[in-house]
């Protein structure tokens, strides 16, 4: 993960969508070489990334939750609240009021903003309906939005996210609602590539999420789970179990847990900012996972509870200040590792040739300023599939919108 090959005066030869050749500038000017006339050229001052991969977020909401941030700044706890029928369970009465075009319109402002901070691939989970309608509206929210969009979307099923409140005195009726009749709908439909289920204790324990995640698999969806986030549950050792994509928090992972991911294939990712923002003074341990031969990714986890950033330059800062990585890591985490937690490492994450021209480029002198600048956007231009992405010129609005 500490390896990058950095080339300076370079060049990137796009073809179509794909990525045709990287050197020297000097051996792909057009007329040189394989470099046919007229090629068109585009010059890039600054640094040029991969387009970053944002592995894990749960965009599709409504309202910030902004009482929930006081009510921890002021000593409450992140499952107190949820307990109380605060938390996830807020967002979700709040999707479940709101119509399709009204949620479209919200996300697509949001995915908007995560594009602008070089975001071109993002992994987005439903998990706020908890119900068949809930779920779907969300689900096609997402897919709507994918086709008319420039970033590409990578559509999560997260319907076991919390037991919605109908089903709080019969989490059996929920169980089989979910493995009967939302998973075999959502797969026939191709609303989603993966499950993945919030296995922790007191919301879905271990026996639950390898029934939920069982189904899934029956179904042609790939794996992947909350695991591990506050405390240490097995959730790691699940995830490999498994065959997982990705097993992602891993604040509370366990030794085992440890050893396990990294005889794995299965993606740790970890999402910092979310430690950060529900101000727990506890990481995952990211240098043990790296040290054992994990792979680990970062996300940036975007959620209106517990983590409202769309920034991964952000992540990747607290990526090196909060977990100990290397800068050369941090950038392995959010592209080539964050594609594989995907399944897509083999299409995107790096600049060579046959892989997706999704770029990125920022206003910096060194590559290692990206994961420095804390919070600022260096961005100053986005490509996806070979093609200049119209960026916004001034803020983006992440809120809800303003009625005019
Ligand atoms: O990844 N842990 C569960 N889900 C989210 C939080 C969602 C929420 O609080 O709305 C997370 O942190
Ligand atoms: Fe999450």
């Amino acid at each position: 993960m500490a390896e990058l090959e950095i080339l300076n005066n370079a060049a990137v030869l796009i073809e179509g969508e794909r990525i045709a050749a990287v050197g020297r500038y000097a051996d792909l000017r057009p007329g040189t070489g394989n470099v046919p006339r007229g090629v068109e050229v585009k010059e890039v001052a600054g640094v040029l990334f991969p387009g970053f991969v944002d592995c894990h977020t749960h965009a599709v909401f409504g309202a910030p939750r902004l009482d929930d941030h006081q009510r921890r700044a002021l000593g409450e706890d992140y499952k107190t609240i949820a307990s109380l029928g605060g938390g996830i369970l807020e967002s979700v009465r709040d999707v479940r009021a709101r119509g399709a075009a009204e949620l479209a319109g919200v996300t697509g402002s949001r995915i908007q903003a995560l594009l602008a901070h070089g975001s071109t691939t993002i992994e987005v989970k439903s998990g706020y309906g908890l119900d068949p309608a809930g779920e779907l509206k969300q689900l096609r929210v997402i897919r709507e939005l994918a086709a008319s969009g420039r970033a590409t979307l990578v559509p999560t099923f997260l319907g076991a996210h919390a037991v919605p409140p109908e089903f709080r005195d019969r989490r059996a009726d929920y169980l089989r609602l979910l493995c009967d009749e939302l998973i075999p709908a959502v797969a026939r439909e191709g609303l989603a590539v993966a499950c993945d289920v919030f296995c922790e204790p007191g919301v879905f324990d271990v026996t639950e999420a390898r029934a939920i995640l069982t189904a899934a698999r029956r179904h042609g969806l790939g794996v992947k789970l909350h695991a591990d986030e506050l405390e240490g549950s097995g959730g790691a050792e699940l995830a490999v179990e498994l065959g997982a994509l990705s097993a992602d928090h891993l604040a509370g992972i366990s030794a085992a847990g440890v050893r396990a991911l990294a005889a794995s294939e299965t993606v740790a990712v970890l999402l910092p900012a979310t430690m950060v923002f529900l101000g727990k003074p506890r990481q995952a341990p990211a240098r043990r996972l790296i040290e054992a031969g994990a792979a680990v990714a970062l996300a940036t986890d975007f959620n209106p509870g517990s983590s409202p950033t769309v920034s991964l330059p952000l992540v990747m800062a607290l990526g090196v200040s909060q977990l100990g990585l290397r800068h050369a890591e941090v950038v392995t985490a959010v592209t080539v590792n964050a594609a594989a937690a995907l399944g897509l490492a083999g299409d995107r994450g790096q600049i060579a040739p046959g892989m997706r021209a999704d770029l990125v480029s920022c206003e910096m002198v060194e590559w290692r300023e990206v994961a420095y600048w804390m919070g600022a956007n260096l961005v100053t231009a986005v490509w996806t599939g070979g093609f200049a992405c119209p960026l916004p010129s001034g803020s983006v609005s992440l809120g809800l919108h303003v009625e005019a």
